[in-house]
């Protein structure tokens, strides 16, 4: 029992090396195919025993509610009644992934609150069974959890571990603005595109180890809407590719703009052709081990 200690744990960013819709369904979501790798990148979280109830603190970023919006406290109302406990936690999120971005920072958030809590309330549930609170969370909740490199098939919450290409250097432009998730697939569905390619050139590439071919093998359905939508996205990849990139996709639904580098160093050098006042841009890198860490008493949550 660890209901004395304050957990900290990592939540980290995403982007979908590849994303095709294959499909609509009766429920409104989209059927995917993608191939979802985990960034250093990451928000951190502390857990600590307190009053009766769940109370949250954001610092870092005023547009992240610290209310029942937050999927944090999302999930952690969640797995206290699926668990039958009273919660009595206090949770600090520091930000450091952006939000409305494509980077699945707030899935990750929580992701990461359901691990903590899976441990700080002893309940010792396995992976799957998180994973079903996950899915009910939101569709990149269960790849938060699982990290490193996967595909991922239905909304996203069926999911099959593949090898990680590596240390890729990862370069992030976001310009100053959102978009709602729901916008860009309803953006798609107006458009009426066929079903997008499937994932198996880029999975059979890193199952077979060849970090060298993934940069060629970026793709994303969604990347034709958000780009219609906001034009300088457009100019931004261009500019990516320009700086060096070796292959350059939006992230998720958008608007951010990832570039792959050989190594983290080559990402810091691109990042100079970035000086506009109004983007924001990070250098970070892909991570296939690191999943979810705590640091609170040299606990580990793997
Ligand atoms: O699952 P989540 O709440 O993150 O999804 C946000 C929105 O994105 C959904 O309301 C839905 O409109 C859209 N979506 C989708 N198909 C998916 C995932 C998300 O249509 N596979």
């Amino acid at each position: 029992m660890n209901n004395e200690r304050t957990i900290t744990v990592r939540a980290h960013a995403k982007v979908n090396l590849f994303l095709s819709v294959v499909g609509r369904r009766p429920d409104g979501y989209h059927e995917l195919e993608s191939v979802m790798q985990q960034l250093a990148l990451h928000d951190e979280l502390a857990f600590s025993p307190a009053a009766p109830g769940i109370s949250l603190a954001v610092e870092g970023d005023p547009d992240v509610p610290a209310d029942e919006r937050n999927l944090v406290f999302r999930a952690a109302a969640l797995l206290a009644e699926a668990a039958g406990i009273e919660p009595a936690v206090g949770i600090a999120l520091r930000k450091r992934v952006p939000s409305s971005a494509g980077l699945g920072g707030g899935s990750a958030d929580a992701a990461a609150t359901l691990a903590a809590l899976n441990r700080m309330w002893g309940l010792g549930w396995p992976l799957p069974r998180l994973m079903e609170l996950a899915a009910r969370i939101g569709s990149d909740v269960p790849f938060a959890l699982l990290g490193g490199t996967a595909l991922a098939r239905g909304r996203g919450e069926i999911l099959e571990s593949l090898p990680s290409p590596g240390r890729l250097g990862v370069l992030l432009v976001k310009p100053p603005f959102g978009v709602s998730t729901a916008a860009v697939y309803a953006g798609y569905d107006e458009q009426g595109f066929p079903p997008g390619p499937d994932a198996s050139p880029l999975v059979e590439a890193l199952r077979a180890g060849r970090a060298d071919l993934v940069p060629g093998l970026l793709y994303n359905d969604l990347e034709k809407v958000t780009l219609a939508m906001h034009p300088v996205l457009s100019r931004l990849k261009e500019r990516m590719l320009t700086a060096g990139a070796a292959g350059a996709l939006m992230a998720g639904s958008g608007p951010t703009l990832f570039g792959l580098f050989a190594s983290r160093g080559e990402a810091a050098k691109a990042a100079t052709a970035f000086p506009d006042p109004d983007l924001t841009v990070w250098v970070t890198e892909t991570e296939g081990e690191d999943k979810l860490v705590a640091t609170g008493e040299g606990e580990s949550l793997q």
